[in-house]
């Protein structure tokens, strides 16, 4: 569900990517989108619009299309046997849903649950370069500064990021239709309303969602969140503090790069650290900059890009269907060429 947008293809692209084993793909969206064809293995297959039927028979439902839709139809998919991976901020906080990053914690994928909350996608990209540092030292602070790009608001920011560029170029006035602010030379803090203590949505999300994956509901961390003119990817600045001395650069360096998921890139040297236009495509979350922090010891900052349409969003939805204990024969028998 959401199937024609922004995360929606990049499922569809992962799908035959990853050779997911599907016999039947059913793919909906709402009534704007209804009889469009998209192409899947080589067939068109139709969009429909989703209504309460549209789950029966369907072992793994994926939804992005927005948190009221996916309250609206987590429970009518689960009560028709569908395990369902929601991408939307609906279920991430609920104590009874995991919020799952496989490499992190994906001990909580299990025979029995039914329904999976995808974490927030800065979330995703902080944590899958905080964490593997947990086995350096105790993590006390995270400090972290967000450039977010218009990807992460989905396929309409997008497409204004690149109207209103050419505007500018062409000596016209660019008019925010999509998001609050002129985006084309320029950035904003994150287009979310701002709460009673001053961080706005995005950035709330990204410390209750981070203290939950990591288990750690009492960890510091504070965060900003701004939106900036690049076309998909985000990027972050990150400190972290430890209880005790920060660990060598060499130390986190290697934990970096014995982390699935991470690829290091900090050529000093060369100037060539982690960069969206990068890490756009990619299924690695790019670390680099690493750096003791010479005003702390107990700190150290990095540097990260990683594509949130991807380990932000859609490639950390489908890593969590493929660890999935109960389809677990059907991913052997596709990659394997057996009969099904
Ligand atoms: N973009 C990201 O980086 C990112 C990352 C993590 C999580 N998410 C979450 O993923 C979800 C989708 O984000 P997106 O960026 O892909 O947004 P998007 O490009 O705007 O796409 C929205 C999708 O939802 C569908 N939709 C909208 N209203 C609907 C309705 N009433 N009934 C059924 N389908 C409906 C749209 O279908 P039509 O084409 O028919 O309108 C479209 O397929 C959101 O919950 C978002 O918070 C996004």
């Amino acid at each position: 569900m959401g199937a024609t947008g922004a995360v929606g293809q990049e499922f569809l692209k992962l799908f035959e990517a990853r050779h997911f084993p599907i016999a039947d793909l059913r793919l909906l969206a709402s009534e704007r989108s209804e009889g469009r064809t998209q192409a899947f293995r080589g067939s068109p297959v139709e969009v429909r619009k989703v209504v309460p039927s549209s789950f029966a028979d369907v072992d793994v439902a994926f939804f992005s299309a927005g948190a009221s839709r996916s309250r609206e139809y987590a429970p009518i998919a689960r009560e028709s046997g569908s395990v369902v991976i929601d991408n939307s901020s609906a279920f991430r906080m609920d104590p009874l849903v995991p919020l799952v990053v496989p490499e992190i914690n994906g001990h909580l994928v299990t025979k029995d649950q039914k329904l999976y909350a995808n974490p927030n996608c800065s979330a995703i990209i902080l944590l899958m370069a905080v964490a593997p540092l947990r086995s350096l030292g105790q993590i006390d602070r995270i400090i972290v500064s967000t450039y977010q790009s218009a990807s992460g608001a989905g396929a309409r920011a997008m497409s204004e990021l690149e109207h209103q560029t050419r505007d500018v170029l062409e000596g016209k006035a660019a008019k925010p239709e999509v998001l609050p602010h002129i985006y084309a030379f320029n950035l904003f803090s994150h287009n979310t309303p701002v709460n009673e203590h001053g961080y706005n949505e995005e950035e709330w999300k990204v410390i209750q969602e981070s203290r939950k994956i990591l288990d750690m509901p009492s960890l510091r961390i504070n965060v900003t969140c701004i939106r900036v003119p690049v076309l998909r990817a985000h990027s972050q600045s990150i400190t972290v503090e430890f209880k005790a001395e920060a660990p060598s650069e060499d130390a986190v360096r290697d934990a970096l790069c014995s982390f699935p998921g991470v690829k290091v890139i900090d050529d000093r040297r060369g100037n060539h650290f982690p960069m969206p236009i990068e890490a756009t495509g990619k299924y690695d979350v790019l670390v680099g900059r690493i750096r003791r922090d010479v005003s702390h010891p107990s700190a150290l900052s990095m540097f990260v890009a990683g594509d949130q349409l991807l380990k932000g969003a859609a490639l950390n939805a489908v890593q969590i269907a493929e660890a999935l204990p109960q389809f677990a024969d059907k991913f052997v028998a596709e990659v394997s060429g057996a009969p099904m």
